[in-house]
């Protein structure tokens, strides 16, 4: 059903992990060897993996393959540092870096390389499980959806960037529900974004949808306001990178409009994610980092052409340009979450209820 096999996977001689490099999709399926801690931080500060959950999973191997060579406090505090350094905005990161210190720290240094390489291997399947659940969570909403619509139409949703399979190592968070509906027969069309300036919907979600069998047409990013004034967007259904306590929402860069178009048409706007994706310890999302990226990104389009990978300008010499990768959605404008654990409303009492304990 789902689009690649697998997006990361480790090597059982312990030599590395391999990735999916992202940045070939979908032109080329090329798979990578990471060996080390520091080829793993490269992975993500060039996105050859990408996604918030994939990254915090990515991480977390980056540490086993550090304790692997070095099982010392120094390496663990410098793999650490490197990870995280990487990228700012999806907490995933930081946060999978941290359950695999803490857990490791207390132990004597000769127990430290397995018990990472462990932990690696849990946080791994949980996120395919996590997953999983959001997809069970989800999928109300598109039968819901599905039940308004006349016999045979189906339930158009649209999506930003790519939160799907190739953002996590199964379902993906966004796409779980819609998988989900598409296996239990539902008929849905998804509306995906192109998302520059890296086109991850372009070159991403238009792909593991395809793979999935699952139509889907594929709109510049401006397009999601005009459609759903016409009424032809029945749900958005988008990732996230940083949830703050309050229910703000850091996801890629445009994701803002949209909600904002969702809000002034009145089409649902759901947010799907995993609970490491809730940040309690930021009040509301006015302190969410946003990753300020290589404005080259925003001048320049890369694409394949006769099986090689092209850099065309789009502006002019000289021009200049801002690129931000992230912004920021105001609870107010989201629906709703779909989580592992439940369905809960965008304010901070529902998630403080929704993970059970006080911050
Ligand atoms: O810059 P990227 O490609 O890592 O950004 C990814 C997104 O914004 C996703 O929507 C988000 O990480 C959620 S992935 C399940």
């Amino acid at each position: 059903m789902l689009a690649a096999p697998w997006t990361i996977r480790s090597l059982p001689d312990r030599s590395g992990i391999e990735i999916l490099d992202q940045t070939r999709l979908p032109h080329e399926v090329v798979t990578v060897l990471l060996p080390n801690a520091s080829a793993v931080a490269a992975g993500i500060r060039t996105m050859q993996v990408r996604g918030a959950p994939l990254i915090g999973v990515t991480a977390a191997w980056g540490i086993a393959l550090a304790l692997r060579d070095d099982p010392s406090d120094a390496a663990l505090d410098q793999a650490a540092a490197l990870l995280r350094a990487q990228r700012p905005t999806a907490v995933n990161l930081g946060w999978a870096i941290d359950r695999v210190v803490t857990a490791v720290r207390p132990l004597d240094v000769e127990q430290r390389a397995d018990a990472a390489w462990n932990l690696a291997v849990a946080i791994t399947a949980e996120d395919g499980a996590t997953n999983e659940a959001i997809g069970r969570h989800g999928v109300a909403l598109i039968e819901a959806a599905a039940a308004r619509k006349p016999d045979g139409e189906p339930v158009h949703i649209l999506t930003h960037c790519n939160a799907g399979v190739l953002a996590c190592t199964a379902w993906g968070t966004a796409t779980a529900p819609i998988y989900r509906a598409h296996a239990a027969g539902i008929a849905v069309h998804v509306w995906v974004d192109e998302t520059r300036p890296r086109n991850q919907g372009a070159a991403l979600t238009a792909w593991e949808l395809g793979q999935a069998g699952i139509p889907h047409t594929v709109i510049v990013d401006n397009a999601g306001g005009h459609l759903m004034q016409r009424g032809l967007v029945d749900l958005c259904l988008v990732g996230a990178d940083r949830v703050a306590g309050n229910g703000d929402v850091a996801n890629k860069i445009g994701t803002y409009l949209k909600a904002l178009a969702a809000h002034d048409t009145g089409v649902p706007f759901h947010v799907a994610m995993p609970t490491s994706t809730i940040d309690r310890t930021l009040a509301d999302g006015t302190a969410i980092p946003i990753e300020a990226r290589d404005p080259a990104e925003v001048l320049q389009v890369f694409g394949w052409h006769d099986h090689a990978r092209i850099v065309v300008d789009v502006a002019p010499p000289g021009a200049r340009a801002a690129n931000p990768g992230f912004d920021v959605t105001p609870a107010r404008l989201v629906t709703g979450f779909i989580t592992e654990r439940g369905r809960c409303a965008a304010t901070r009492p529902a998630l403080d209820t929704l993970l059970g304990e006080t911050p």
